[in-house]
């Protein structure tokens, strides 16, 4: 930590972070599916896109304000649902609860993440949006939206990209079994008395059908989290889905698959504003979020930065982060001659020539190198000792 007690930039944060968290556990949130080509994608396609910046347009007061299915956004970033949260935080999902309800925002909690969606509930004010894993038949899934009702969530987020848990290499090389490493207090009281791995197949027999039964019996919003193409787009606003969630898991499921930043105007225009388009994985840096935002998302999600700033300094290193977030938007805004988060559209990016990371770096988070192949504490020394 700096002496004034803050990090003054995000890859400061991300490198306290890393110094701070175990090897594997720095690896487990860090990497990705197989060769991490999704993972490095996402961060590579924000590299293909530069501003369009517009001057002279008077902008001393930005407002990065907006608003999520009636809920109001100091800005437009929420936290994403991260299932081990508690790796990163004592009080996991219910840590970033506070600091949602403090930063003006909205958190997702996990269906694996600890403590119970009640005590989340109970520790905290602010929105809540439960992210659901279907891991039990209808009657199970009957009892778990019952109970994301009555604990008062303001909407239900199915992740739909998960048929099978992505293959990721640096746990596996690591020995590292991240699904039996921690409690899952969401599914301890459910019927079943099976393993993790067995109720996964629920969650791969997932169909449209399903969505349209879920959808018949609550009346709380619903969002489709991990859709990365336009056709599914349009069955899901067929099927009454509230929200699209794009996503690729921030690589962790799919490797080969396109950045999300990649896919969003095409899912944007399949959705044609019949339901709100949110989106995820890779974003790091103001200027991630309002190349999203100008493409047409509402919001954009973060999870390794979330999970990151918790690890580096508990909530003030998340509140650090989503602070140096906001700093980097207005900064960003006034510079490209937007005030508002409703003045951002199409208008305001273009294609362009793609800089790739300088070698052995994760893309403009300087002082981070990718550690595929080069995991653990060696490779912890390595980067610093330069
Ligand atoms: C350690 C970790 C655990 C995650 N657990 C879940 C989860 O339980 N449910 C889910 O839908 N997504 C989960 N995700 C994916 C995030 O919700 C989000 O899609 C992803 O982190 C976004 O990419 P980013 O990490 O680059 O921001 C997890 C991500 C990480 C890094």
């Amino acid at each position: 930590m700096r002496a004034n007690g803050e990090w003054l930039t995000i890859p400061e944060i991300v490198r306290a972070a890393r110094a701070r968290l175990a090897p594997h556990i720095w690896d487990f949130a860090a990497g990705g599916a197989e060769s991490e080509t999704t993972l490095r994608r996402n961060r590579a396609a924000f590299d293909c896109l530069t501003f369009r910046p517009r001057v002279l347009r008077d902008v001393r007061h930005r407002d990065l304000s907006t608003t999520f299915l009636g809920h109001s956004l100091s800005l437009p970033v929420m936290l994403a649902p991260v299932g081990s949260i508690q790796h990163f935080h004592p009080d996991g999902a219910l840590a970033c609860a506070r600091v949602a309800e403090r930063a003006g925002t909205i958190t997702f909690v996990s269906t694996v993440a600890s403590p119970s969606l009640e005590d989340v509930r109970a520790g905290s004010k602010g929105p809540l949006v439960f992210q659901l894993y279907v891991r039990g038949d209808r009657e199970w899934l009957r009892a778990m939206i019952g109970r994301v009702e009555r604990a008062g969530y303001a909407a239900v987020c199915v992740t739909v990209d998960s048929a099978a848990y992505g293959r990721r290499e640096r746990d596996l090389e690591n020995r590292y079994l991240a699904r039996q490493s921690h409690g899952r207090p969401n599914l301890a009281v459910l019927p079943g008395g099976v393993g993790e791995v067995t109720r996964e197949q629920y969650q791969a027999a997932l169909t449209w059908d399903d969505v349209d039964w879920l959808r018949s019996m609550t009346s709380l919003p619903l969002m489709l989290k991990g859709v990365l193409c336009p056709e599914d787009a349009e069955l899901a606003v067929q099927h009454g889905v509230d929200v699209v969630y794009v996503s690729n898991h921030g690589g962790r499921q799919l490797d080969h698959a396109p950045a999300t930043v990649e896919v969003l105007p095409e899912i944007v225009c399949a959705v044609a504003g019949r339901a709100d388009v949110i989106v995820d994985s890779g974003f790091m840096r103001g200027t991630d979020v309002l190349k999203a935002l100008a493409l047409g998302a509402r919001a954009v999600l973060v999870g390794k930065l979330m999970a990151w700033g918790l690890a580096a300094g508990g909530e003030g290193g998340l509140e650090c982060a989503l602070d140096l977030l906001r700093d980097e938007i207005g900064t960003t805004m006034a510079n490209i001659g937007v005030r508002t988060t409703a003045e951002l559209g199409p208008a305001c990016v273009r294609p362009s020539i793609p800089i790739g990371p300088e070698p052995g770096q994760m893309s403009s988070i300087p002082g981070i190198r990718s550690m595929k192949g080069t995991n653990g504490a060696g490779a912890l020394r390595a980067s610093e000792g330069t």
